[in-house]
């Protein structure tokens, strides 16, 4: 514990040094939960039935990126389910444009994709359409890992082609965020150092890595229940898998504030899933050299419905409560906001 609060101290001054002490805001809008892929981890993976999907219609997208505008967010971010279908290309290709085009700012709001594996074609696309930044976690960055994690056998879960796309999208021309789960059965110790190797080495404009929260309708978050029924078996589970919370947030923040000191000017986002560990998670990656913040501003009837894992915060609240709760939460540790910026590093 000693040790880790010198490293987050360490972290926090290294951030101030090189980025100053503003957090930045990226609105996250969640397009839709449709999703052609089988994450072992995912609730909203294909094969889950009990998920209520959805596609947002253009006037919700656009209500939510008017909201960001106003609220001084600076920026939205774009999640969704992995879709490859032409409708679905040129659909984000136009909202992109819309977005760019909305008034009422000094400067458009700058746009993050983050909607899975594409062609270098379509990246390509929607760059042009005008999109600045692109987020594709490699998950898990150990190949074997990262196959333990998905369905074998097929080519859109392999870890090559997804490999191959975060050098697609570096040679397209967008900012790069990458990130991992932290926590995941099966894990190491090394499996972390070498995430944040993998991060250096791909020299990436951002991360967002959180912990890894099991979900009870994956194959996954089934595996840990059984393990936990059966703590005494000497099958090899990785170092994490039953860590407490109190612990998978200490290595979560850990991470951050590794990653801060190896990389002291890149974007680091403190994730929502840490905040299902501790209201605070949040501000606490905040203190431990984290600088970026995804508040939702999804509209609230859909946002139930995308459900990554349990006990995911905020399902209620509309985009202004979640606002005025993260400004509260923000405030308490001294943090300062970045508003109307874009805060991209280069
Ligand atoms: N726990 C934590 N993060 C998850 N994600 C998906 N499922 C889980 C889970 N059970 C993350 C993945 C994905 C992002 C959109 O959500 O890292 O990239
Ligand atoms: Fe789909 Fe992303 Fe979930 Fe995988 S992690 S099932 S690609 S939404």
């Amino acid at each position: 514990m000693e040790t880790n609060n010198n490293l987050f101290k360490e972290a926090y001054n290294l951030k101030i040094k090189h980025r100053g002490p503003k957090v930045y805001f990226r609105g996250l809008i969640e397009i839709s939960n449709v999703c052609a892929k089988n994450c072992l981890y995912c609730g909203i993976r294909k094969g889950n039935p009990c998920v209520d999907r959805y596609v947002l219609p253009d006037n919700q997208v656009m209500e939510s990126a008017r909201f960001a505008i106003d609220a001084g967010y600076g920026s939205i971010a774009l999640q969704g389910g992995e879709r490859q279908d032409s409708e679905w290309v040129e659909r984000i290709a136009r909202l992109i444009r819309e977005i760019k085009g909305l008034g009422g700012t000094s400067q458009p709001l700058g746009i993050t994709l983050s909607l899975g594996e594409q062609s270098s074609e379509v990246f390509r696309y929607w760059k042009q359409a005008g999109a600045d930044r692109y987020l594709l976690r490699i998950e898990a960055s150990d190949e074997q890992l990262y196959s333990k994690i998905h369905p074998s056998g097929t080519k859109n879960h392999s870890y090559s082609t997804r490999l191959q796309a975060l050098y697609d999208l570096k040679s397209a021309g967008y900012l790069l965020g990458t990130g991992v789960m932290i926590g995941l059965p099966y894990q190491t110790r090394a499996n972390l150092d070498n995430d944040l190797k993998f991060f250096k080495e791909l020299e990436v404009d951002m991360v967002g890595m959180g912990p890894y929260i099991p979900h009870e309708l994956t194959p996954l978050g089934k595996l840990v229940a059984q393990w936990k029924q059966n703590m005494e078996s000497t099958e090899f589970r990785g170092d994490f898998w039953n860590l407490s919370d109190k612990q998978l947030l200490n290595l979560s923040l850990e991470m951050v504030a590794r990653l801060r000191c190896l990389m002291p000017h890149i974007n680091i986002a403190a994730t929502t899933a840490l905040q299902v560990l501790d209201p605070l998670g949040r501000e606490k990656a905040i203190m431990a050299g984290a600088n970026v913040i995804m508040p939702n501003i999804t509209v609230t009837e859909a946002k139930r419905n995308y459900n990554l894992y349990e006990g995911k915060p905020g399902l209620q609240d509309d985009a202004q409560a979640t606002k005025d709760f993260l400004l509260k939460n923000l405030e308490s540790v001294g943090a300062v906001v970045g508003w109307n910026e874009r805060g991209d590093w280069r």
